[in-house]
C-alpha cells in the first residue's frame, strides 16, 4: 500500500505477545502481508492461538465475517529465524522490555533487512535513541508506541529521535492512518505524550490517598463523576498493575528528574507485599471476596 514515499506491503512483526500478536492482527486486518518472528515454535503457536482467539471473538461480535477472518489469517505467516524478515517493507519489534534485547535485535536486522526498510520499535519506555545506534542506520529508526489492545485502541504514538528521516516519520504516520488509527508524533523521552501525563496524575492520586487526604472511594469517584473519566485513578492502577506501574514511574523519574514522577512510597511498600491490583488479587481494592482498603 502506498503511503507516502514508500510502499508498505509487508510488515515484519517481531515478539507474538500481547502488544506482537495483536499489532499483527491489526496490519493483517488492513489488508498487509504480515511475517510474524517469535523464539521457537512454542512462541509461534502461543501467536497464532492469540491470533485466531482475537479474531474468532471479532467474529462472534460481528465485527468481522468468517471470511474475513479466513482472509486475514492467511495473510500472516510465521519464522523462528530474523532471515524470514528479508522481503520487509517494515519491521515493527514487539519483544520483552529489555534494552539489552531490543538492541541486539536492532544489530541483527542489518544483516537481513532489505536497505530500503523501515525499522521500529513499540518500547513503552526504553530510549528509542539507544535501540537505534545499534542499527548500522539509525535514520530509519522510528518508534511505534501501539497501545494495548492493539485491534481496538485507536492512537499510536510515533516517536521520532534526534536523527530518524523526517520522511520516516511522516510515511510511518501516514501508514497508521491507513490502520484506522490516529498517530501523534513526539520526541524521544520515557513515556511519550500520553504515559507522561497520566503517570503524573495517577501517582499524584496515590500520594492523596497515601496522605489520607481522601478515601479510594472518594478520590476514584472524583475523577469518574467529576471529571468523566471512565475508571479512577486507584482502581485504573489495579488494572494496569501496581510493579508495572512503578517500573514505569521509576523510569521516567530517572529520565527526567520530574517530581511528579517519583513513585509515592506507598506504591513500592504494596508491590513489596505482593499487592500488585488485580492479578494478585488485591492493590488498593481487593478483587477476593472481602474488600478491605490498604491500611496507610
Ligand atoms: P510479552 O511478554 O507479552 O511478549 C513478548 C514476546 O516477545 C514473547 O512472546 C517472547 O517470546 C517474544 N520474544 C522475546 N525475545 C524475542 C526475540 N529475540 N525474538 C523474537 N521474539 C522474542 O510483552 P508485551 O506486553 O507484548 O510487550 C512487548 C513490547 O511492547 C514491550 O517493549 C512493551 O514495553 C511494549 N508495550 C507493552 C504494552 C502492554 O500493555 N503490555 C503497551 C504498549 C507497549
Amino acid at each position: 500500500m502506498s503511503t507516502g514515499t514508500r510502499e508498505f506491503k509487508t510488515i515484519g512483526v517481531i515478539g507474538l505477545g500481547t502488544m506482537g500478536a495483536g499489532i499483527a492482527e491489526v496490519f493483517a486486518r488492513h489488508g498487509y502481508d504480515v511475517v510474524g518472528v517469535e523464539v521457537d515454535e512454542d512462541g509461534i503457536t502461543k501467536g497464532r492461538q492469540h491470533l485466531e482467539g482475537s479474531t474468532a471473538r471479532a467474529v462472534k461480535r460481528g465485527k468481522l465475517t468468517e471470511e474475513e477472518q479466513t482472509e486475514l489469517l492467511g495473510r500472516v505467516s510465521f519464522a523462528t529465524s530474523l532471515s524470514g524478515l528479508a522481503d520487509a517493507d517494515l519491521v515493527v519489534e514487539a519483544v520483552v522490555e529489555s534494552l539489552a534485547v531490543k538492541k541486539q535485535i536492532f544489530a541483527d536486522l542489518e544483516a537481513v533487512v532489505k536497505p530500503t526498510a523501515v525499522l521500529a520499535t513499540n518500547t513503552s519506555s526504553l530510549s528509542v535513541t539507544e535501540i537505534s545506534t545499534a542499527n548500522a542506520s539509525p535514520g530509519r529508526v522510528v518508534g511505534v508506541h501501539f497501545f494495548n489492545p492493539a485491534p481496538v485502541q485507536g492512537f499510536v504514538e510515533v516517536v521520532r529521535t534526534v536523527v530518524t528521516e523526517p520522511s520516516v516519520v511522516e510515511d510511518v504516520s501516514a501508514l497508521v492512518r491507513t490502520l484506522g488509527k490516529n498517530p501523534v508524533v513526539c520526541g524521544d523521552k520515557a513515556g511519550f505524550i500520553a504515559n507522561t501525563l497520566l503517570f503524573g496524575y495517577l501517582n499524584h492520586a496515590v500520594s492523596m490517598y497515601e496522605n489520607r487526604y481522601a478515601s479510594r472511594e472518594d478520590i476514584d469517584a472524583a475523577m469518574r463523576f467529576g471529571c468523566g473519566y471512565p475508571m479512577g485513578p486507584l482502581a485504573l492502577l489495579d488494572l494496569i498493575g501496581l510493579d508495572t506501574a512503578y517500573e514505569i514511574l521509576e523510569t521516567m523519574y530517572r529520565q527526567g528528574r520530574d517530581r511528579l514522577h517519583a513513585p509515592a512510597p506507598i506504591l513500592k511498600q504494596m508491590v513489596t507485599a505482593g499487592l500488585l491490583g488485580r492479578k494478585s488479587g488485591r492493590g488498593f481494592y481487593s478483587y477476593e471476596a472481602a474488600d478491605s482498603p490498604v491500611v496507610v
